[in-house]
């Protein structure tokens, strides 16, 4: 008898990106709307809580009807409803829910809370199989992990950031230079112009661990500009750009070679909204490509446009828990700072 197909209907609505997808047995795209609100963010220097949940309200009903649409299917074709819970901004989060718990309850379809992080390294399976043991390098604006997948739902974070996340230190170094939130993608492109002039630090690359810090080269970085502010010098963007991404590639890349080798994973997944850098991308390929035969792990690199905030990541995570009998219930709630690994709030 064949299997019959599990489609999950996914909700996000975690920061500033409402979205809904239709995902069928984890790693097929058959819908994906995502409504940005950045441009309403813009203005303010960055996320505006309150208008970020405003906007998820204002589309969730109509972007759900749309998922359903596109993927050519009704409510009864659905056998699971996923919804990211946290972390993230708890109004925010608290729409998807709502919505997802409301839908869940009308009509009888299971509902299954994911994380938000899982979500972003399981974009990974809607491109390719992934293999466990895996480790994967989350980068995003609000998280700098290196997770060690034991398998599709049991994660555990070996390295985390001190400080500032990586995406995070590229919006506020892309404030100092004039750059429209979020800064990280023009900051890439303006670091392929540019060299490394500036030799900014590398914190905690050589320490044995697998933490990170950011907080000192953002300051390094605004005291150069602050600097060559008061005395009237102009200091070439695409320099300091180019310095700023050698520091955040070289320490990134540095530590996950590293992790590689200790833990020897069979797949390597690069995920989160930092995943999109050319620079991280392209280093780690190169590093990753010089290991031995017997080390070197499978690379899944996001498609770009799965790398920053997306349903379709979530349905891909959640079709994992779905096999696992990892359901919630009524009682499932918003959870700004939810962590990997997660086992709580789950029924069994
Ligand atoms: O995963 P994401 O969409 O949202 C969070 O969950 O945080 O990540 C957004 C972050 C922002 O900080 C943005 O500046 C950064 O990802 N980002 C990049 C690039 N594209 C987006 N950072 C560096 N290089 C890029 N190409
Ligand atoms: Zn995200």
């Amino acid at each position: 008898m064949t299997k019959k197909d599990v489609r999950i209907l996914a909700f996000e609505s975690s920061c500033d990106e409402t979205s809904t997808a239709v995902i069928k047995n984890g790693r097929e795209i058959e819908s994906l709307i995502v409504a940005t609100q950045i441009k309403s963010h813009q203005r303010f220097g960055g996320v505006v809580p309150e208008v970020a949940s405003r906007h998820h309200i204002e589309v969730i009903t109509q972007i759900t009807k749309e998922a359903l649409e596109q993927a050519n299917v009704t409510w009864n074709d659905i056998d699971a409803i996923a919804v990211t819970y946290g972390p993230g901004l708890v109004g925010a989060l608290l729409i998807g829910v709502s919505a997802a718990k409301a839908a869940s309850m009308a009509t009888g379809i299971p509902l299954i809370g994911v994380d938000h992080i899982m979500g972003h390294i399981m974009a990974a399976q809607l491109k390719d199989e992934i293999k466990y043991p895996a480790l994967a390098l989350q980068v995003s604006g609000g998280h700098t992990e290196i997770v060690l997948m034991h398998d599709p739902i049991h994660f555990e974070i070996i390295g985390d950031t001190r400080d500032d996340a990586a995406g995070e230190a590229y919006d506020k170094i892309g404030r100092v230079l004039g750059v429209n939130y979020p800064a990280g993608k023009t900051i890439d492109e303006w670091a392929h112009k540019g060299k490394d002039t500036f030799h900014f630090p590398r914190a905690m690359m050589e320490d044995d661990d697998y933490d990170f810090s950011f907080s000192g080269l953002k300051s390094a970085f605004i005291n150069t500009c602050h600097h060559a502010d008061q005395i009237h010098e102009k200091l070439n963007k695409y320099d300091l750009a180019a310095s700023f991404q050698a520091s955040v590639v070289d320490v990134l890349s540095h530590k996950t070679i590293r992790a590689i080798k200790e833990y020897q994973p069979k797949t390597f997944i690069l995920g989160g909204g930092v995943a999109a850098n050319h620079g991280l991308r392209e280093r780690l390929d190169q590093e990753i490509e010089k290991l031995p035969a017997s080390i070197k792990p499978k690379v899944i690199l996001p498609d770009l446009k799965l790398c920053g905030d997306n349903a379709a990541m979530i349905g891909a995570a959640a079709y994992n828990l779905y096999n696992a009998g990892k359901f919630s219930d009524e009682h499932l709630n918003a959870d700004p700072s939810l962590e990997l690994p997660y086992a709580d709030n789950m029924l069994n």
